[in-house]
């Protein structure tokens, strides 16, 4: 699940270049201003979520102690160095719930959403290569099988390639052993999301029309000019649609063999994310190679591309449950790192919980920020059982500090029993939280008017914004 912290952050870095407003009402805020450009979209109030699935669950088990530390560290600003930390940007920022984040853009850094350049002045000068070189975020959803590691596949190790990633792009502290492996062994645990319409060895499955078996058939079939090659040589069905290996399909350079799986949601396409659709990587493989492919051709290969890219409920709403559930895995870390007296990794684990509890304590609006009458009392409630919560952490936090670990284990026994009693609090303040999809759509939208306006005041809702 995203760290998504407070809703006006996306609306703050549209306005972070805006000096007028330092020091304002937001003042609580400006911490993030003049860090990420004006214009940055970082796609955090989106209400629907890419579903996880970890393959320690898919198998009947539970997350291991090791893969929910990885995905506190995941979820951390404290994880990375520098701006990103103070603006708050995590791993899961740009990878999503451990996929891709379509929406995010950031300027002078992408070029369009969805991109975004990792050697830019913004997050390590010293990393600054002085070329606008943006690339796609990659979905890590099966990572573990599509080694080696960055679009141009130059690291072998997935433990390297996070570890670059920390100390190089995002000049941030140097993690320990127990951290990097926690991450890795977090993001080796996301597994594709299953699709139906794939059966044994990467064959389709199910009904399959006309269209995609023609396409199927012509997926295996060997190029006319290039008889070694054809779409399967490279894209292997039987193994995750890759083959590990750099090639030159004339997109300026050397890149590995990007897998299909769960594709319909990677887009945009290719390294730099070129191509917003299957109908404009056909075609430039019909010209690369010289694949002489009629319009029918070309539209079959999309419909097979569609049915083997496809997953089952790719995306999910966000739901007081599926937070409930992060929040009590995140504190299962501490059910490890409090006995363990891990004072490091507690503290870790409590600034994200924190975080969390934070950003879930602002889909229930005060009454000054509602949008609709009703519920306020409700939404006071919440609001009051997540506050004590977290007053109830940071008493874990100061007796871990203070070597006071009998404390900090009652401590988190309570919280545990505070988070329980939580639950149905939640539950009945929903309707009026922005846990309602109508609600989240309407709040969103006023606050972007209300920021926009700030800037251009032409921009300013007629009416005002709250009418509660
Ligand atoms: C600002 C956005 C951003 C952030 C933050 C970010 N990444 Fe990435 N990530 C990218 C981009 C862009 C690439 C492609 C880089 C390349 O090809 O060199 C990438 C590539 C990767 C890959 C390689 C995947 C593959 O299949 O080749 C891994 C693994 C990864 N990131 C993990 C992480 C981890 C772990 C963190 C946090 C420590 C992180 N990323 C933070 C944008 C981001
Ligand atoms: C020589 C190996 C090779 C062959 C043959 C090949 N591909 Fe690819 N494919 C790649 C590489 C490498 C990329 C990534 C290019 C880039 O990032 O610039 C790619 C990218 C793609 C993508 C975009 C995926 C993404 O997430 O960006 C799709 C879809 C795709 N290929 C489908 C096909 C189809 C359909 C065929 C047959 C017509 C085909 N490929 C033939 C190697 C190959």
């Amino acid at each position: 699940m995203a760290t998504k912290y407070h809703p006006l952050r996306i609306a703050l870095a549209v306005l972070a270049a805006t000096a007028a407003l330092a020091g304002s009402a937001r003042a609580e805020f400006t911490g993030t201003a003049g860090l990420l450009p004006a214009g940055t979209e970082l796609g955090e109030e989106a209400f629907d979520q890419p579903r996880e699935v970890f393959r320690s669950e898919s198998s009947g088990g539970r997350k291991s102690y090791l893969v929910n530390m990885g995905d506190v560290a995941f979820s951390s600003p404290l994880t990375l160095g520098g701006p990103a930390r103070a603006a708050g940007i995590s791993c899961n920022t740009c990878h999503v719930n451990g996929t891709t984040n379509p929406r995010l853009y950031i300027p002078g850094l992408s070029t369009q959403p969805g991109n975004f350049d990792t050697t830019g002045h913004l997050f390590n000068p010293k990393a600054d290569n002085g070329v606008l070189d943006p690339l796609t975020i990659p979905s890590l959803r099966g990572a573990h099988l599509l080694a080696p590691y960055g679009h141009d596949g130059r690291t072998l190790s997935l433990t390297d390639f996070v570890h670059n990633v920390i100390v190089n792009e995002f000049a941030g502290p140097e993690p320990s052993q127990e951290v990097l492996d926690a991450i890795v062994a977090y993001i080796e645990d996301i597994d594709f999301v299953p699709n139906r319409r794939l059966g044994v060895g990467g064959k389709l499955a199910g009904r399959v029309s006309d269209a995609e078996k023609r396409g199927e058939a012509l997926f295996y079939q060997p190029f006319p000019h290039d008889p070694g090659l054809s779409c399967a040589a490279c894209h292997v069905p039987t193994g995750a649609f890759v083959d590990h290996r750099q090639h030159d399909v004339g997109s300026g350079g050397l890149f590995k063999t990007p897998t299909l799986l769960n594709a319909n949601f990677n887009a945009p396409y290719f390294h730099d994310g070129r191509y917003t659709n299957y109908a404009q990587v056909v075609s430039h493989f019909d010209r690369m190679f010289y694949l002489g492919l009629s319009a029918q051709d070309r539209q079959d290969l999309v419909a097979y591309l569609q049915a083997i890219g496809d997953a089952e409920q790719a995306l999910v709403p966000d739901t007081i449950q599926t937070r409930v559930k992060e929040i009590s895995d995140f504190m299962g870390v501490l059910d490890t790192a409090v006995p363990e007296h891990n004072v490091t990794i507690a503290a870790m684990t409590l600034d994200t919980l924190d975080r969390e509890l934070r950003d879930l304590t602002e889909q229930f609006p005060e009454r000054k920020n509602a949008i609709v009458s009703g519920g306020v009392e409700q939404r006071g409630l919440a609001r009051s059982a997540l506050k004590y919560l977290v007053l109830s952490l940071h008493q874990i936090d100061g007796a871990m500090h203070n070597g006071h670990f009998d404390d900090a284990a009652a401590g988190l026994a309570r919280s545990r029993e505070m988070l329980a009693a939580a639950v149905p609090v939640l539950e009945a303040s929903a309707p009026w939280s922005l846990f309602n999809r109508q609600l989240h759509d309407a709040h969103f939208a006023a606050v972007r008017r209300l920021y926009r306006s700030a800037v251009d005041p032409a921009l300013a809702p007629r009416r005002p914004y709250d009418p509660d």
